[in-house]
C-alpha cells in the first residue's frame, strides 16, 4: 500500500519552534511528529510513503534515511514550487499514487494530528462500501476550527462544511482519509483545498464515508494543543502499561524520560512530562505538564510548568517559567529569571524576566 503525508504549511501556529524545523519534525514525546505517523503506516503495511512538501524540504530529506531504515518503507519527497493546498498535493503526485498500485488505494494524513491511528478498521470499513473515499472523525467541543461533516447511520457522508461559521456539527474531519487513486482525477493542477472544493463534491456524489475514531486525537498545530496532545499521548501508554513510560518515587502520573537522559533523583517530574534525548535535569528541578525537547538542560531549582522548551536549551538555576511559554532552540535562559507565557526566539539569551504573558522575545 501507499499513503501521502501533507507536510507543507508554514507551521506559523507552533512559531517559534518551527523557525529551525518543519511542523512535521517537531519533536513529539518521543519521536517527531512525522514519525509518529510513519510508524503507524508502517504497521498496517504501506511500503510507499510521499511527502507532499513545499517549506524547508532539504531538513526534512536528510532524516528520510535514517527512518526509511527503521520502519522498513520507503520515503519519497513530492515537491511543490508554490503552496498547492491539501488537495493539490494529490494531483502533483498523482504518477507516484497510481505506479504499481493494483489495489487503486491510499491514506492521505495531515501532518499535524496525533492519535492512535485505527488504519485497520479505516482499510476494512472503506472496503465494504464501495465508495471513492473515507474520512476519520473525532468528536470536538468547538468546532469552527475544523472541517464538519453530516453523516447518516451507514457512515456515508451528506456535507462536508470546512471551518463552519455556524455550529452545524460536532463531528469533525481528524486529517486521516483512505482514498481511491480514481478521486485524483476530481482535482486539477493548481492550489486546491481538498476540504472546500473536493471533499463536498464527492459527498454530493454520495461517494464519501466516515468512520468514528475511539480513543484519544489532537491536531497539535499550536502550543496548547500541542501540550494538551502530549498529555493525551503520555496516559493512552499509561492506560496501555506501555514500557516507554518512567517509574520512581520522583515521578508523578504519566512522564516519558528518554534512556540517554540524565535526571536527578532529586528532580520531581510529573505529570504530563517528556523528556527528550540527552536531556539533563539537575536536583531540586521542578517540571510538570510539559515537554523537554532533546539536547537541553534543566538546572537546579528551576520550575517549567505548561511549557515547551526546544532542543539543546538552558534554563538556569531557580529559574520559573510557565504559562504555555515556548522556548526555541539554542535558547539560553540565565538564572533566577520568571518567564510568564512568552515565546522566546531561537538563539536568544535571556538575562531579564518577561512577567507579561504573550510577549515574543
Ligand atoms: N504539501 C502541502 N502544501 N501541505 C499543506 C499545504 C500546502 O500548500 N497547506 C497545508 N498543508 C498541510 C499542513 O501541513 C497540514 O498537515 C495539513 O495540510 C492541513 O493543514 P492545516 O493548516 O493544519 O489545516 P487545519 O488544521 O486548519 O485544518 C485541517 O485539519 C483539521 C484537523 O486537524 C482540515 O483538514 C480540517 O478539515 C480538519 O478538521
Ligand atoms: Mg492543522
Amino acid at each position: 500500500m501507499k499513503a501521502i503525508i501533507l507536510v507543507g504549511g508554514f507551521g506559523t501556529r507552533l512559531r517559534p519552534l518551527t523557525l529551525s524545523v518543519p511542523k512535521s519534525i517537531v519533536d513529539f514525546c518521543d519521536k517527531p511528529i512525522m514519525v509518529h505517523q510513519i510508524a503507524a503506516l508502517a504497521e498496517a503495511g504501506v511500503k510507499e510513503i510521499i511527502l507532499a512538501i513545499n517549506y524547508q524540504s532539504d531538513k526534512i530529506q536528510k532524516y528520510l534515511d535514517v527512518y526509511e531504515k527503521e520502519y522498513g518503507v520507503k520515503i519519497i519527497c513530492s515537491k511543490e514550487d508554490e503552496p498547492m493546498g491539501t488537495g493539490g498535493p494529490l494531483r502533483l503526485a498523482k504518477d507516484l499514487l497510481t505506479k504499481d498500485n493494483e489495489e487503486g488505494l491510499f491514506f492521505c494524513f495531515n501532518s499535524d494530528v496525533i492519535c492512535n491511528f485505527p488504519l485497520k478498521e479505516l482499510l476494512e470499513f472503506h472496503k465494504s462500501h464501495g465508495g471513492e473515499g473515507t474520512l476519520v472523525t473525532t468528536k470536538v467541543e468547538e468546532p469552527s476550527r475544523f472541517g464538519v461533516i453530516l453523516s447518516d447511520e451507514a457512515g456515508k457522508i451528506n456535507e462536508f462544511v470546512e471551518k463552519p461559521q455556524v455550529f452545524v456539527g460536532n463531528d469533525i474531519n481528524a486529517g486521516l482519509y483512505l482514498l481511491n487513486t480514481s478521486m485524483i482525477d476530481r482535482i486539477e493542477e493548481r492550489p486546491t483545498s481538498i476540504e472546500r472544493e473536493i471533499f463536498p463534491q464527492m459527498a454530493a456524489d454520495g461517494k464519501l464515508y466516515t468512520i468514528p475514531l475511539h480513543g484519544f486525537w489532537k491536531d497539535i498545530g499550536q502550543p496548547p494543543d500541542f501540550l494538551k496532545g502530549s498529555e493525551l499521548y503520555l496516559n493512552h501508554l499509561e492506560e496501555n502499561k506501555d514500557e516507554r513510560l518512567a517509574h520512581g518515587d520522583n515521578i508523578r502520573g504519566s512522564v516519558m524520560i528518554h534512556p540517554t537522559a540524565t535526571v536527578s533523583e532529586d528532580a520531581l517530574i510529573g505529570p504530563n512530562v517528556s523528556i527528550g534525548e540527552n536531556v539533563v535535569v539537575e536536583s531540586g528541578a521542578r517540571i510538570k505538564n510539559s515537554c523537554i525537547f532533546p539536547d537541553t538542560k534543566v538546572c537546579k531549582n528551576a520550575f517549567i510548568s505548561e511549557t515547551i522548551v526546544g532542543r539543546g536549551s538552558t534554563i538556569g538555576k531557580w529559574s520559573r517559567i510557565e504559562n504555555l511559554a515556548v522556548i526555541a532552540d539554542d535558547v539560553v535562559v540565565k538564572d533566577e529569571l520568571f518567564i510568564n507565557g512568552s515565546k522566546i526566539l531561537p538563539h536568544k539569551s535571556i538575562d531579564k524576566s518577561y512577567y507579561q504573558n504573550g510577549d515574543i522575545i
